[in-house]
């Protein structure tokens, strides 16, 4: 089973489960504050769940491309939407600053 590594935490998913919700199931803040509330819930159009991913995940498809190519996120950044995104290893994942996780700080 894949190791997720987040927020302090690790815990370890299904293969190809879905970051987002294996993420929240394990109590991690995965939106930065008012996005907490007003989100899309996973189906990929508010760009809120964007994270740093470092490990091996399903390749972006074509809403979340669709998404991440809208200001303030840019394709050239190294962000994924984690409702988007299933996990294929070990990964690590940062969350940074900023409504939608679009910040150079890092808030976990
Ligand atoms: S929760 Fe809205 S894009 Fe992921």
């Amino acid at each position: 089973m894949p190791r997720i590594t987040a927020a302090g935490k690790t815990f370890e998913c299904d293969q190809g489960a879905n970051l987002r919700q294996v993420l929240l199931k394990n109590g991690v803040a995965l939106h930065n504050g008012q996005s907490k509330i007003v989100n899309c819930k996973g189906i990929g159009t508010c760009g809120t769940c964007a994270v740093q991913i470092e490990g091996e995940v399903s390749e972006p498809q074509w809403r979340e491309n669709a998404r991440r190519s809208l200001p303030p996120h840019s394709l050239e950044k190294d962000r994924r939407l984690a409702c988007q995104t299933c996990v294929l290893a070990d990964v690590t994942i940062t969350k940074f600053d900023g409504f939608w996780g679009q910040g150079d700080r890092m808030v976990w």
